[in-house]
């Protein structure tokens, strides 16, 4: 099938919830994915930071055929299976972590981390969640509701009751709102579809130590940022500012559907059995490629350390060859934003022509999300094209 036939198929028969660009994606090797049609993209959405090995990677294949040839690809939590057990302990001793719970999605995993600190602040008649402007969380109710974007609950009144928006890296905005009903403060310490925003070290550390004062949990959520994306296996890490639930999605199952709500410290324990669960939680396939993509995290995130840098001072050069265009560019490791003065798909679709695939994030921001596998060939190829698509809108 060609790609316009998929395209048309696809618009008669989805519900119309997306808008989708009009390519269907049919293989893929390391960076480099191919449409319906045969044209090549180096990819630099990754699937929208998911595809953390890249394509056709060997390892991930050998786990998923062994899974395959065991004949059981799910074996619900009534049971406990190797690869989801394997997971954990590999999570827990990255992370410094105490405790996981599986889920299959970012969403899932920040209703686990809500549910959690309501749970923790139940006996102590605390139920307030702070959460921040132009964050983004996922799109269940719990979720919408602490995304901090208005856009996002358009349409869909009443939000959770008892959650209360601040403003991001702005720490007296959060002393205004907390108090003793505060159970939860949920954050992502790079913020993702907000605009690749960046928290800065001292609200981090401020947020830690008003949550300690007032024995509230401090939530990051890592769906976009964490396993390996910034340069450190989790994002804290850049930070030294431990949470006490880490929420994480993405590219932890790499390429499978998979989410946890990690515990750490005094978030351990919280959750009794009945409390909260998901049929497809720790679900095996998942999970072998969870392991895969874990047992190499160290590793990959030192190479992102290295070459993140070097993504970052092209699209600095970038951001100052085309000032009528491009505001700045920011971000750490492999998830970086070129703010822009014009409408990014603009942008979007002139590299996709040229053999990119980039993303926006927010209303002004081109996204640069890359398989953690990227060269610096491949770097040097993706910011080419985007110059000259800029080049281009210029004139
Ligand atoms: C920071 C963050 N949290 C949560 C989510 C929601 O994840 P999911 O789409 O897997 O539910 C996303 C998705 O983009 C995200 O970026």
């Amino acid at each position: 099938m060609s790609n316009k036939e998929i395209v048309e198929a696809g618009k008669a028969n989805y519900m119309n919830n997306y808008s989708q660009f009009p390519i269907a994606i049919k293989s893929g090797k390391g960076a480099v994915v191919t449409d319906e049609d045969g044209k090549e993209y180096i990819d630099f959405v990754a699937g929208i930071a998911v595809n953390a090995l890249g394509y056709g990677d060997e390892e991930e294949k050998k786990a998923l055929l062994s899974v395959i040839d065991s004949g059981v690809l799910h074996t619900s939590n009534l049971y406990y299976n190797s690869h989801a057990v394997h997971a954990a302990q590999l999570l827990n001793s990255i992370a410094g972590s105490k405790e996981v719970f599986f889920c299959n999605s970012g969403a899932e995993a920040n209703e686990a981390a809500l549910k959690m600190a309501r749970k923790y602040g139940s006996e102590k008649g605390k139920s307030e969640i702070i959460s921040f402007a132009h964050s983004f969380h996922g799109r269940t109710y719990g979720a919408i509701t602490v995304t901090g974007q208005e856009k996002y609950h358009k349409g869909f009144a009443p939000m959770l009751p008892g959650v209360v928006y601040a403003e991001y890296n702005d720490l007296d905005s959060v002393k205004a709102l907390i108090s003793d009903r505060t159970a939860g403060i949920i954050v992502e310490p790079l913020q993702g579809e907000g605009g690749i925003i960046p928290a800065e070290k001292s609200f981090l550390e401020g947020l830690r130590r008003l949550a300690d004062e007032h024995d509230a949990l401090l939530i990051f959520d890592e769906v976009q940022c964490g396993m390996g994306r910034t340069g450190k296996p989790f994002c804290f890490q850049n930070y030294g500012v431990e949470p006490d639930v880490m929420t994480l999605a993405k590219a932890l199952g790499g390429g499978l559907p998979m989410g946890a709500a990690v515990a750490f410290g005094k978030a351990a324990g919280i959750f009794a059995p009945g409390d909260h669960a998901a049929t497809f939680g720790g679900n095996v396939a998942s999970a072998a490629l969870a392991e895969v993509m874990l047992s190499r995290l160290p590793s990959l995130s030192e190479e992102v350390m290295k070459k993140g840098e070097y993504l970052g001072k092209k699209l600095d050069e970038l951001a100052s060859k085309h000032p009528s265009l491009c505001t700045e560019a920011r971000g750490m490791g492999f998830m970086r934003g070129l703010d822009l003065k014009i409408p990014p798909r603009d942008v979007i679709s002139k590299c996709m022509e040229k053999g990119l695939l980039v993303c926006s994030a927010g209303y002004t921001v081109l996204r640069f999300v890359p398989p953690l596998i990227v060269t610096e060939a491949d770097i040097d190829k993706a910011v080419s094209i985007v110059d000259e698509s800029l080049s281009e809108l210029e004139g």
